[in-house]
């Protein structure tokens, strides 16, 4: 599989972001919009156990991977998704301290850890369990894609990029959508080294397309109307917002973008993002680079 990926192998930078110095500007960060910054903060919840879970699924089939250049980009992916994790917590006490509802949305995803921790624990034979197995790396692989659309989209649409006004977060997340599409192509090389049937990884798209803009739609709203008393009071505004929010450039395609991963057969790699990677590489960390200072 060495000819499908992307980079040679996902580079591991070490961040220090100005989050704990500093509160954001402003509690509306995302373009001024009460939904739409709901939707960032409840992204930014929800990557630390969710990366989490990827990082588990992959982490299950070290032993069995035999390819020593996969087993090089499998260190890469934990090592990025594992530095994302701890950058977003830091944000996610700022975003605390903003009033946002950050640790029950991460307790929810969490939720899952003490279970697979458990069961790990109680068969590490990847004989045993193999279906369970395979569903999470089915979910890892269809969740990878939708992160790598949407950091695509974050990447090359100059409208998201301006409305973006906090710095720092925009620094954080331009840094994640970089790695994203760094390492976009190893999860899923590790699910086909395992040889998981492509049913598997293709019923999570089917449901991630159906039900992801949904659940996150609907998540807005319930920590709008349980931790913000200016959107409570304005619910025309909420629905005003909630279309735009849905007209959002992030969202440009994206329906279609999922589309191609349910072909079997579909890589990543298909998608040729190379040269927006060599972009934003130069541009975040060349040496003049926008977070060549945020390197610790
Ligand atoms: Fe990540
Ligand atoms: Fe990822």
């Amino acid at each position: 599989m060495t000819a499908s990926r992307d980079v040679a192998y996902p580079t591991v930078r070490r961040m220090k972001f100005g989050f704990d110095a500093q509160p954001a500007t402003t509690r509306y960060f995302a373009d001024g919009s009460i939904v739409f910054s709901h939707l960032v903060a409840i992204l930014s919840a929800i990557f630390p156990p969710g990366e989490d879970i990827f990082v588990r699924s992959v982490r299950r089939y070290t032993e069995v991977i035999d390819d020593p250049d996969l087993k090089k980009r499998v260190t890469g992916f934990i090592g990025q998704e594992k530095t994302h994790g701890l950058q977003h917590r830091e944000l996610n006490e700022q975003l605390v301290a903003m009033g946002y509802p950050t640790p029950w949305f991460e307790y929810l995803l969490g939720s899952t850890e003490r279970m697979e921790k458990f069961l790990d624990r109680q068969y590490p034979s990847p004989d045993r369990l193999v279906k369970l197995r395979h569903f999470f790396l089915g979910f890892t692989v269809a969740a990878e894609h939708f992160t790598a659309v949407w950091a695509e989209n974050i990447l090359r649409s100059p409208e998201i990029q301006a409305m973006m006004s906090d710095p720092e977060i925009k620094h954080l997340l331009n840094w994640h959508s970089l790695e994203e599409l760094e390492h976009k192509s190893v999860a899923f090389d590790v699910y086909r080294a395992v040889g998981v049937p492509e049913s598997t990884r293709i019923r999570w798209m089917r449901f991630a397309q159906n039900f992801g803009i949904p659940i996150l739609v609907l998540f807005s709203w319930l920590s709008i109307a349980t931790t913000d008393v200016e959107g409570r009071r304005q619910p025309v505004r909420i629905l005003k917002e909630t279309v735009a929010m849905l007209r959002n450039p992030m969202w440009k395609g994206f329906y279609g973008a999922m589309t191609p991963f349910r072909r079997p057969g579909f890589h990543p790699a298909q998608v040729d993002t190379t040269e927006l990677v060599t972009f934003w590489q130069q541009e975040l960390f060349g040496t003049k680079g926008q977070l060549a200072g945020h390197l610790r």
